[in-house]
């Protein structure tokens, strides 16, 4: 088995007496989509800002590439980008001024191509030239993913990715991902509420709850494991039981 890309383990985080993240150990291969699934308040946003550095975790460790992220930040997050919903990009500038900035911040050169590229390829050219504060929800969500993948991330989280996204853009999201997941082997960790999306992508799924690991497996193994028809079932079995 290839060694993992991300390796986490016994990670928690404690807001004074609450205990968000709840000793949980996970690892990423290389090109592995990961799902992290679990109720609102699970903890996942927080396992993820822990991974991204910008969470200090109470106890635990994360390594990616083998480094570890306490002591080796700069040079992991260097290869690792990230979306989410709930950061905003600097509002009064352009989607095109944004994503020059991101490129500039991580020394990437022919930036012009590049932008030009995931522009094209995630069809913004109609909002391209608007400034981020006016754009609709589902054209913030796509800056947010063009950002991520602008960079060429070896690793790439993303939280709720097609959360405000349309049907059918929420589609080329997916195909894109695994797209590119294909060509570069890109790993990526995402969640959603979207358990349809979660079975299609993910090539293994965590269940979160109360910040614990409750379930682990591929989609199917973790249907099955539960006697029920399908993740939708066994989401509202697990979050019922709670
Ligand atoms: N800065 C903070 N201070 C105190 N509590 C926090 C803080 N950040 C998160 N929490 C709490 O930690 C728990 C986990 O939150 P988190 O955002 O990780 O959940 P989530 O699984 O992402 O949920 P959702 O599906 O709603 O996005 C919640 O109970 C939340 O209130
Ligand atoms: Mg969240």
């Amino acid at each position: 088995m290839s060694t993992p890309v991300l390796h986490v383990q016994h990670l928690v985080k404690r807001f004074g007496a609450f205990v968000a993240v709840n000793d949980i150990s996970f690892d990423i291969r290389p090109g592995e989509i990961l799902g992290l699934l679990g109720p609102n308040g699970a903890g996942k946003t927080t396992t993820i800002q822990m991974l991204l550095g910008v969470v200090t975790p109470t106890a635990g460790s994360i390594q990616m590439f083998g480094l570890d992220l306490a002591t080796h930040r700069e040079a992991i997050l260097q290869q690792v980008n990230f979306s989410s919903t709930y950061v905003s990009l600097p509002q009064a500038l352009t989607v095109e001024e944004n994503l020059w900035v991101i490129a500039r911040l991580y020394g990437l050169s022919q930036i012009q191509e590049r932008v030009d590229d995931i522009v094209k390829r995630l069809e913004m050219e109609e909002f391209r030239h608007k400034i981020t504060r006016k754009l609709s929800s589902g054209q913030s969500t796509r800056l947010g993913l063009a950002k991520a993948f602008l960079t060429d991330p070896k690793i790439l989280f993303l939280d709720e990715p097609t959360a405000s996204l349309d049907p059918d853009i929420a589609q080329k999201i997916r195909s894109f991902l695994k797209e590119e997941r294909r060509s570069s082997g890109l790993s990526v960790l995402y969640t959603s509420h979207n358990m349809h999306e979660m079975e299609e992508m993910s090539d293994r799924i965590i269940f979160l709850q109360r910040g614990k690991i409750v379930a682990e497996g591929t989609a199917q193994e973790i249907v099955a494991r539960f006697g029920q028809a399908d993740l939708e079932k066994v989401f509202v079995k697990l979050a019922r039981e709670n």
